[in-house]
């Protein structure tokens, strides 16, 4: 005998980190250098929630932690060929494919709310790094900008890409993966 089971995947810390992460980059990214107050203020969420992720990846609860979603590059790469082939295993918590693309979104969110914080005290003078960039030339100014922006767009094709990964996922095991974001459950088939 086989029943369906609910199963508590993720906790509310992640969900919360998940929705407030995807709107506050999205204002950021859309306010660009309109709207400064805005758009820093939605950056520096940014910033805070992926430190925060970066600790619950280390101290959180089971699917949370890195230890849990972090492959091998075989792995990873066997995985995205079985997604090709149509047979790719289930697994509870992100799998290999989806768990370098957090990994990368960490990553590249990082460069972005780093070079973010560098380029406002280069070139406004204020921030948390303003004395660290006091005196910098407008050349440098420039190099951060384009950087910062840099960043920006890596991480908008990232973004772009998970979308795809969690619509290909989705539909290749017949789950809403985006529901269980909300939910943070998900089904699997426990035998008896
Ligand atoms: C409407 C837009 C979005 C939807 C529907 C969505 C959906 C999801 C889903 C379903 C997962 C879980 C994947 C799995 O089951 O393995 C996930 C994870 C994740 N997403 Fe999104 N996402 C969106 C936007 C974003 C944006 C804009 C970012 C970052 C800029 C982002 C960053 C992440 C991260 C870092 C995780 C890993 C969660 C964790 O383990 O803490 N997502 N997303």
């Amino acid at each position: 005998m086989s029943h369906i089971e609910q199963v508590k995947v993720w906790d509310p810390l992640v969900r919360i980190f998940h929705w407030t992460l995807a709107l506050s980059f999205m204002v950021a990214f859309i306010t660009e250098d309109e709207f400064m107050n805005l758009h820093s203020f939605a950056g520096y969420t940014v910033g805070c929630l992926v430190l925060f992720r970066v600790v619950w990846g280390v101290i959180g609860t089971r699917y949370a932690r890195f230890t849990n979603f972090v492959y091998s590059r075989t792995t990873i790469i066997n995985y995205l060929k079985d997604i090709l082939a149509f047979r790719p295993k289930h697994y509870l918590g992100h799998n290999p494919a989806g768990g370098a693309m957090v990994i990368a979104l960490l990553l590249s969110l990082t460069g972005t709310v780093v070079t973010g914080i560098s380029l406002y005290g280069a070139s406004e003078y204020s921030g948390p790094l303003a004395q660290f960039w006091a005196g910098s030339s407008h050349f440098t100014g420039k190099v951060l900008e384009g950087m910062h922006e840099f960043f920006a767009n890596a991480t908008m094709l990232l973004v772009v890409a998970h979308l795809v990964g969690v619509a290909l996922a989705s539909f290749q095991h017949g789950e809403n993966l985006v529901r269980s974001m909300v939910t943070g459950k998900k089904e699997t088939v426990h035998e008896d």
